[in-house]
């Protein structure tokens, strides 16, 4: 199993060139089931998670074309097979993402429930409740939800929480239903926005979008269109919080800052020098951090994504901190592998207490999601010695190449086997 080494070697100084967002290019891909025609796409981030999305695409019927240069050509005409499968579910629980559109394209679908995972119990039903209201006819068997609906019709449907992916299945839904859908409580992340954008490019009718209000007028079909993803704010504010805690002097390019406000007022209080133009970022850090208190909210407020790599930033800064998680019920398991680096966190339901310390140590470690293997990178930068973090495949995930960026500010970064 390949392991990344990582030696604290100081301060990063240099350039990175941000992806496009792996948030906005699952549900994008998905909603290339919408239309018999062909959707182009580029700015697409080479992620295990994009290519799960391929071969769930493909496993349906889709032709899927790609250089592997970022630029994907979908065409969803000869989809038909109307299942995801627990096997590729399983492994990213985006897959849901095809519910929508496979329903309102081919009037049936049938995917697998994806189950809990390491960050929560995350349940589908507000996914399942809008399709409903929409007229579907749902059924749950066997672990597998079955929508059926000769042509959806326009509903007000009022989400009980802020939902990303549950706004996203039943945006794309709505595009083709009959009448005009009104979305209420919808969430407004930038992914969100993205999407919206390719669908009325390829012929949906969306206002309102970026506020929680979201009005869709259904029409007959959609039709191919060229779209590029959004820069990756989360990937952004990552290589940002690992400049910060080595105090080091960076610049991004290929940003969004506008999507990032929550973030980089955090990290102007953490004492960052932050500048920022239409697509660029850069940070310069000529102390220690300050300890910042974090809450997470959905979007424009703090985001969970990018909770663990506070957290990290806030275990060798000069304070006491808290870091509240409002969005997932069992987001910490960072706490315990950083307190192995010598951190001092103490975590009690969805609050921790972070005492700042004046350094870590490297250890092998390893995480079960995402974000937290991203905040144990930043700790392995700045610890003393080497730190070994296994189970890296939850990187690969959702950070293209992250050690060959990383390598590219001064990071002694490898990976090995
Ligand atoms: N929820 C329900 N019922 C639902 C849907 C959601 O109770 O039907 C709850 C969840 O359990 C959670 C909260 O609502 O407590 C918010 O979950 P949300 O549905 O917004 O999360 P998601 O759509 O499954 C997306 C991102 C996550 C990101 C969250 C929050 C994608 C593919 N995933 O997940 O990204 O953390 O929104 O912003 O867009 C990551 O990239 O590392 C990641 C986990």
């Amino acid at each position: 199993m390949e392991k990344l080494k990582i030696t604290g070697n100081g301060p990063l100084h240099g350039e990175i060139v941000i992806s496009g967002a792996k948030n906005a290019a699952l549900p994008i891909l998905c909603a290339s089931l919408l239309t018999k025609e062909t959707l182009k796409l580029t700015n697409v981030p080479m992620l295990r998670d994009v290519a799960t999305t391929q071969k769930l695409l493909q496993g349906m019927g889709a032709r899927v074309m790609t250089d592997n240069v970022q630029e994907f050509e979908l065409t969803c005409g000869s989809v038909n097979n109307l299942v995801a499968p627990y096997d590729l579910v399983k492994t990213m629980r985006a897959s849901i993402l095809v519910l929508g559109p496979t329903l309102a394209h081919f009037g049936e679908a049938t995917v697998s429930l994806p189950g809990g995972c390491a960050i929560g119990s995350r349940p589908v039903d507000q996914h399942i409740k809008g399709l409903m209201a929409m007229g579907a006819e749902v059924t749950i068997d066997h672990g597998y939800v079955h929508a059926k609906a000769a042509r959806l019709q326009g509903a007000r449907i009022i989400m009980d929480m802020v939902t990303v992916t549950g706004t996203e299945n039943l945006l794309m839904a709505a595009t083709l239903a009959k009448g005009q859908t009104v979305l209420e409580n919808a969430a407004t992340e930038p992914e969100v926005t993205d999407l919206a954008h390719c669908l009325n490019a390829m012929g949906a009718k969306i206002t309102g979008i970026g506020t929680p209000t979201l009005v869709i007028e259904g029409v007959d079909s959609l039709h191919s269109a060229t779209h590029s993803i959004v820069p990756d704010r989360i990937e952004a504010g990552t290589f940002l919080c690992a400049a910060a805690a080595t105090r080091g002097k960076i610049i991004l390019r290929k940003a969004a800052p506008k999507t990032m406000d929550a973030v980089l007022d955090k990290l102007v209080e953490a004492g960052a020098i932050i500048e920022a133009g239409e697509d660029w970022i850069s940070l310069d850090m000529p102390k220690r951090a300050h300890a910042v208190n974090i809450r997470t909210l959905p979007y424009p407020a703090f985001p969970t994504d990018m909770q663990a790599q506070f957290m990290m930033l806030n275990s060798i800064a000069e304070g006491t901190s808290t870091v509240t998680e409002t969005i997932f019920e069992n987001r910490f398991m960072h706490v315990p592998e950083l307190n192995r680096m010598g951190a001092h966190i103490e975590a009690e339901g969805n609050t921790a207490i972070i005492h700042g310390v004046e350094k870590l140590s490297g250890t092998t470690v390893m995480a079960t999601d995402l974000r937290a293997s991203a905040c144990l990178v930043m700790a392995g930068l700045v610890a003393q010695g080497e730190t070994i973090i296994e189970r890296i495949y939850h990187l690969d995930r959702g950070y293209e190449h992250i050690e060959t960026k990383l390598g590219g500010v001064g990071a002694q970064i490898e990976r090995v086997q």
